[in-house]
């Protein structure tokens, strides 16, 4: 049987990704070396190595021994303004890693790569949904490092015999709808996950980051994506790849946005109770809106959204915040 080999996956996207390839009854071997996942966080039935992307001699050994067909790449770091504090961390640990992880997956003739890319290569984007096609201008070194990625993996894909998916993430979030798994970061800074922290009373209150934006109600436009339906979209991916697809980079969302104060509102259906929303000063970096044009996704591999629905992320997000309060006081 062959072996799909997901590096990073035991954080937060790659945890779902383990467990929708297990669903799908895939042979899945996981490599990570904790710095940010969590050992408990990988399915059982996956097998963890602890250890890092660019050991090529460990990579090689994982390809060999579990016969690795294809890697899905999610290992990386993504706090955007982290990477403008320490720029070299993150060309180094996005780029650098990567650089040493392809040129493995080419040495050992793995014919196939799923690449984590972001809506971040686009930089500020407007209201209108962005296609894959539109002026490419991070505006952070997350953003550059991830970007850089894809061009290496685009030239390695024209002199080598592998090919890639990009997918370009959007906003990520929910959880497992069976609670196997969720976002699981302590001082996490996305929206979602920080108002059910808020909501249960993890957060004293929370922020909205600037109302006077040119949106409808002021806050920023952002689409949500649920981590499950991601999931589902580099299976799809993977089998396009082993289908003979061609390599893509393709985006991510569900092609329409929410703001923050709707974001806030279901967060506050889904607990049932109000919480402390104070309004507070943009943070700088942000665009107004930023959603996705998704077309490429749905006619190149069939994906077809299941759960495009914000109150069933945000429930799913809430759900997984209360199992882990229960896993966190049963470690303390
Ligand atoms: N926001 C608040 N209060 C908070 C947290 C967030 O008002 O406490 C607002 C932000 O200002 C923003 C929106 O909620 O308008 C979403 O913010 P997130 O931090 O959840 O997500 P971002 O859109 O900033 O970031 C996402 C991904 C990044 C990616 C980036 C660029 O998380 O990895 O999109 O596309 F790089």
């Amino acid at each position: 049987m062959m072996t799909v080999l997901v590096t990073g996956g035991a954080g937060y996207i790659g945890s779902h990704m383990v467990w929708e390839l297990l669903d799908a009854g895939e042979g899945v071997v996981v490599l990570d070396r904790l710095s940010t996942g969590f050992e408990w966080a990988v399915a059982p039935e996956a097998k963890l190595v602890v250890g890092d992307v660019a050991d090529r001699e460990l990579v090689g050994r994982i390809i060999r021994d579990n016969k690795v067909d294809a890697i899905i790449h999610f290992a990386g770091s993504i706090v955007v303004p982290e990477s403008v504090a320490d720029p070299l961390g993150y060309y180094e640990n996005n780029t650098c890693k990567t650089r040493t992880l392809i040129e493995t997956a080419v040495r050992e003739g793995v014919p196939h790569f799923i690449f984590s890319s972001t809506a971040a290569v686009y930089g500020g984007a407007g209201l209108e949904p962005v296609r894959e096609d539109a002026r490419l201008a991070p505006e952070s070194p997350y953003g550059l490092s991830k970007l850089m990625s894809e061009w290496m993996l685009r030239d390695a894909a024209m002199a080598h015999d592998i090919r890639y998916t990009a997918l370009r993430y959007f906003n990520v979030a929910g959880a497992d709808p069976r609670g196997r798994t969720g976002q699981s970061t302590p001082g996490a800074t996305h929206l979602i996950k920080v108002a059910c922290e808020t909501a249960l009373g993890k957060r004293p209150f929370m922020q909205v980051f600037g109302n006077d934006y040119p949106t409808p109600d002021g806050t920023c436009i952002r689409d949500y994506i649920h981590v499950s339906d991601l999931a589902a979209a580099h299976r799809l991916a993977l089998q396009r790849l082993r289908d003979g697809g061609e390599s893509l980079v393709a985006n991510c969302g569900y092609s329409h946005g929410y703001s923050v104060l709707e974001v806030i509102d279901s967060v506050r259906r889904a607990f049932g109770h109000d919480f402390d929303v104070r309004m507070g000063e943009r943070r700088p970096g942000d665009a107004a809106a930023v959603v996705a044009n998704s077309d490429l996704a749905r006619k190149e591999f069939g994906w077809t959204p299941q759960r495009d629905d914000l109150d069933q992320i945000v429930k799913d997000a809430l759900a997984w915040e209360r199992i882990l309060t229960g896993k966190n006081s049963a470690r303390s």
